[in-house]
């Protein structure tokens, strides 16, 4: 069953020189924390590891969700939850058999989650399910902030709520790329229940006004 819709603003749009306070303005606001990590292999950008992580846990109570997209996300597990990670996703194009990936992630404390990118069927994650505390379907080409959102997202979204749903899991399904107050009422009556929003919220002119606009275009939404 669709939970509470969640907004889970993503650093990588946030002014690194002033992170703290960015993360500061919008704590009560919002639900959880997106961290990008890159490597510049997997995609062809870099952005930041684990100092930055380590750095802001003290300040601030929002849950982690780790979005990896690195080639072996699973050789830094245990610095990931020594940084103060959460939740781990990992892409099902690194890990097409992830049953181990999943174990070291719960090894060291770790929430689970898999990731589809925009040309890969959303049915490649069917088998792992139950791996699974969050399934991310990605609505952009990872890598880069700022890009438009791909609505062949939608179908997928479908399909994971369906498949979720006809199983009677809690398995959270977040939406990743492009989201803003514009689209996040199609992304929820898809079935998405977690939000990451970059740009639309760190490079808006009131990135709390942003966050209102969401949560209202959600409820508005069919089943917000
Ligand atoms: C893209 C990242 C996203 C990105 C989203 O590779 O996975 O999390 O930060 O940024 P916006 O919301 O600007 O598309
Ligand atoms: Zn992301």
């Amino acid at each position: 069953m669709i939970k509470a819709a969640r907004i889970a603003p993503s650093i990588l749009a946030a002014d690194f020189s002033r992170l703290g306070a960015d993360v500061a303005l919008v704590e009560d606001h919002v639900d959880l924390l997106h961290i990008d990590v890159m490597d510049g292999h997997f995609v062809p950008n870099i952005s930041l590891g684990f100092p930055v992580i380590a750095s802001l846990r003290p300040v601030t109570k929002l849950r982690f969700d780790c979005h990896m997209m690195t080639t072996n996300p699973d050789a830094y597990f245990e610095q990931l939850a020594e940084a103060g990670a959460d939740i781990v996703t990992v892409h099902i194009e690194v890990f097409p058999e992830p049953t181990r990936a999943a174990a070291m992630a719960r090894a060291c404390g770790l929430e689970f989650g898999l990731v589809v990118n925009p040309p890969t069927p959303i049915e490649s994650l069917d088998p792992f399910i139950e791996l699974c505390d969050m399934i991310l379907v990605m609505s952009v080409t990872p890598g880069f902030g700022g890009q438009s959102f791909m609505a062949e997202a939608l179908p997928k979204i479908e399909h994971a709520r369906k498949f979720v749903d006809s199983r009677g899991l809690a398995t959270d399904i977040e939406v990743d790329g492009g989201i803003g107050p514009d689209n996040v009422g199609r992304a929820r009556m898809a079935g998405a229940d977690v939000f990451v929003a970059g740009s639309s919220i760190f490079g808006a002119p009131d990135p709390l006004a942003a966050v209102d606009a969401m949560r209202s275009t959600i409820k508005d939404s069919q089943t917000g």
